[in-house]
């Protein structure tokens, strides 16, 4: 992040040792620092206490540099928004601004502790239950006057520009047969769905990166948390829902007879023929964006091979296979529809 690395870990260390623990009542001797292995983008830290306490589950520490004051403002007034309309997302503690130094920017959040998304063994009551929460954040009423100030995107334009960088993703970094005529074909079909999803999408908060490592599930409170909020945003429900099936619910026929019980259920931010409308499209961009995402991971992935003069390279990687198993699905729809 453009700062020092042990400057930063030892304000964090101060940050914890002299105003985090002493806020929850808690020595150092009491509690662990841990790194969750999941998730990218931030830097993160887990505080937990040694002994699962009955009354404190722990504190995450987010780090941001100096230069992202913005987003971080952002972030807390959209967990401030979320709380405010009953989704379950973790509440935040504290922001330290350490401007002094190189100037990072510690968010604590509170700790749900649970499965993650990844971790969590699914049956059609969790499935119901997971329902719960993501149709409490799709049904966020849009009329609060604080949406307007919060959310100023166009859905249907930035999945415009969206589409058209993964297309060129795949020009560039995909390996397959016949790649110039596929991805015309493709191309093709999505900017003819692109009308349909002009004329039928309704305004609703999304998640928009409902991937497994971003739901927690809480076995204490019986409930699903939705964390790493900084991407919500007004869009399509069935985005979401097309990732949930897929990843979490891992297509499961009766996974996802339970979770569309509950989310069908009045009120719904949807109806079942409105998610039909839309499903090919947003079932055909998630596949379109995975195997771009892994071509991409897979050139790179050479590159290093080659950078360390390794002689064995392998043509194909988890990346390739996986690339080419989304773009098969994504064919497949398209000869469908
Ligand atoms: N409030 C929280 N409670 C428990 N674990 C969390 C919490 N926030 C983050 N984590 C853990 O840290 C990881 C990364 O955090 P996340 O907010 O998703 O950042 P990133 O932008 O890096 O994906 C998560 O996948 C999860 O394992
Ligand atoms: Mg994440």
């Amino acid at each position: 992040m453009g700062v020092s690395v042990a400057k930063v870990e030892e304000a964090f260390r101060s940050y914890v040792l002299r105003y985090l623990l002493p806020m929850v009542g808690l020595s150092e001797k009491d509690t662990r620092i841990t790194i969750p292995i999941s998730g990218v983008k931030t830097v993160v830290r887990l505080v937990e206490p040694r002994e699962q306490g009955a009354d404190f589950s722990g504190i995450v520490v987010k780090i941001y540099s100096r230069k992202e004051a913005g987003r971080v403002e952002r972030i807390m007034r959209i967990g401030r928004f979320l709380k405010k309309h009953n989704v379950y997302v973790p509440r935040i503690l504290d922001v330290c601004k350490v401007f002094k130094r190189d100037g990072v920017i510690f968010v604590a959040e509170e700790l749900i502790s649970g499965e993650s998304g990844l971790e969590v063994k699914m049956t059609p009551d969790r499935a119901k239950t997971l329902a719960r929460s993501i149709k409490a954040l799709h049904l966020v009423p849009t009329d609060d006057a604080e949406f307007g100030q919060l959310f100023v995107n166009n859905f249907v334009q930035e999945m415009k520009k969206r589409v058209a960088n993964r297309i060129k993703g795949l020009n560039r970094f995909a390996r397959i047969k016949g790649k110039k005529s596929n991805i015309l074909k493709i191309t093709k079909w999505l900017s003819d769905q692109m009308r349909i999803i002009r004329d039928n999408t309704s305004l609703h908060l999304i998640h928009d990166k409902l991937h497994p490592g971003n739901i927690i599930y809480s076995g204490k409170e019986d409930r699903f948390y939705l964390i790493d909020i900084e991407t919500v945003q007004p869009g399509c429900p069935t985005k979401d829902l097309m990732q949930i099936y897929h990843e979490t619910l891992k297509e499961d026929p009766e996974l996802i007879e339970a979770f569309e019980s509950v989310y069908f259920e009045e009120p719904s931010p949807l109806s079942r023929e409105q998610m039909a409308a839309l499903t090919p499209f947003c079932d055909a961009y998630y596949h379109l964006a995975e195997s771009a995402i892994n071509w991409k991971r897979h050139f790179y992935h050479l590159k290093r091979q080659r950078q360390k003069g390794d002689d064995r390279i392998k043509s194909e990687s988890s990346f390739s296979r996986n690339a080419r198993l989304h773009l098969d699905e994504l064919l497949k729809l398209i000869e469908r529809e």
